[in-house]
């Protein structure tokens, strides 16, 4: 059975200390949950998250990795170098990773074949922008980021995927798809998994939402059939407001 997920994406946000501090907030607060609880932070601070959280459930994730093994890629980050450290999930295709970094589908399916090569668990992103959503688009957009990125891979590496949708209209905006929206998404991508694999695949794989979950929200979006949990930015940044979150799973 698919497991259920709350994670944090801190995003470029956090130094040392602060990182410290909130992962010492975060490990004093936890609650007892069934759900599996992660936290992404900088580069710069994963491995001492890493050490900071040894005896804690919490695991530590990375925002992003590169495709290739190692070389000359100047301030990339490899599969290997995560794995090092102790981390074996990633975040890939974020929608600020695409709009910024100019990361296209061809890119991220080059990532997620490394990440599972490697061993590496992914979170994969994806989802509409507003003009896609304004146009009556957003399902065949969805549609084709999950099979340019994941429909070549085998039915047994579907067990080494999360996927996060997260329309890029309510990312930081304070504007939330409504459970309803969020559910019907999850409900088709579900579907459209179903239909080019199984339906042993497509149930058994965690969909995480992603968009303004706040605690105000997030027990009416996480309560749909096909919500599987969150992947939270703002609000994973301040201990109590995350707790809530993991609370409402
Ligand atoms: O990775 C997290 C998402 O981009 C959501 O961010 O909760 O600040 O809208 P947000």
């Amino acid at each position: 059975m698919r497991s259920k997920i709350v994670a944090g994406n801190w995003k470029m946000n956090k130094n040392m200390e602060e990182t410290e501090a909130l992962l010492i907030e975060l490990s004093a607060k936890l609650p007892d949950t069934q759900a599996e609880v992660m936290v992404a932070p900088t580069f710069v601070n994963l491995a001492a998250a890493v050490r900071n959280l040894e005896t804690s459930r919490i695991e530590v994730i990375a925002q992003n990795m590169h495709f290739a093994e190692s070389g000359a890629y100047t301030g990339e980050i490899s599969a290997d170098m995560l794995l090092n450290i102790g981390v074996d999930t990633c975040i890939i295709g974020h929608s600020e990773r695409r709009a910024y970094f100019g990361e296209t589908d061809e890119i991220l399916a080059k990532k997620v074949k490394t990440a599972l090569e490697k061993g590496i668990r992914v979170m994969f992103c994806f989802g509409e922008e507003l003009e896609d959503r304004k146009s009556g688009n957003h399902f065949s957009v969805v549609e084709s980021q999950l099979k340019n990125a994941l429909f070549s891979l085998e039915s047994s590496d579907w067990s080494k995927i999360i996927l996060a949708y997260e329309p890029v209209w309510a990312i930081g905006t304070g504007e939330t798809a409504s459970p309803e929206q969020a559910q019907e998404m999850h409900a088709f991508i579900r579907k459209t998994i179903s239909e080019a694999y199984d339906s042993a695949v497509s149930n058994n794989v965690s969909i995480l939402y992603g968009g303004s979950v706040k605690p105000g929200n997030a027990e009416e979006i996480f309560s749909k059939p096909d919500v599987d949990g969150g992947l939270i930015g703002g609000a994973s940044l301040v201990s109590d407001d995350f707790v809530a979150i993991i609370n409402a799973i």
